[in-house]
């Protein structure tokens, strides 16, 4: 089978359980559902939605739903995430949660519904903060 095929299929199949995900979503405030599914790199697949909460600030992102769920069950070795939401429109993670990821995997591959173009989270946050800069410190 050609990598590009089996690219393909990671992808459509992480898209679909996202969109799944996205049902889930608890966001009575916004309104907009958003879903995660992020895969390891030992082919589990961890879900997450958006949970949202009346003090406004308190609210999750479905990607970061999806990793803090994977980190709490061992799982830190990351391959790829695929985000959806209601909305015609591609609906990128947020920064926080960009640098969430980048925390696992600063390439980790990203599908986003409605974008046929994949990327690695390098595309989407370039320099981002990391040990090396920590351990710069004077
Ligand atoms: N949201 C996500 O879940 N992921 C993103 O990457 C962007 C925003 C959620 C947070 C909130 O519940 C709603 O979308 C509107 O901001």
């Amino acid at each position: 089978m050609s990598t590009k095929l089996v690219m393909n299929q990671k992808r459509e199949s992480l898209i679909n359980e996202a969109i799944s995900a996205q049902e889930k979503a608890y966001s009575p405030y916004s309104k907009f559902k958003v879903g995660a599914a992020l895969l390891t790199k030992s082919g589990k697949i961890f879900t997450g939605c958006n949970v949202e909460n009346v003090s406004y600030g308190m609210t999750i992102c479905a990607e970061r739903t999806a990793v803090f769920k994977a980190v709490s069950e061992g799982h830190t070795d990351f391959e790829a995430i695929a985000v959806s939401a209601s909305s015609d429109q591609p609906i990128y993670p947020c920064g926080a949660c960009r640098q969430v990821l980048a925390e696992f995997n600063s390439k980790i591959e990203i599908f986003v519904n409605h974008d046929e173009k994949n990327y690695t989270l390098l595309d989407l946050l370039p320099k981002s903060f990391d040990q090396e800069q920590l351990d710069s410190k004077n």
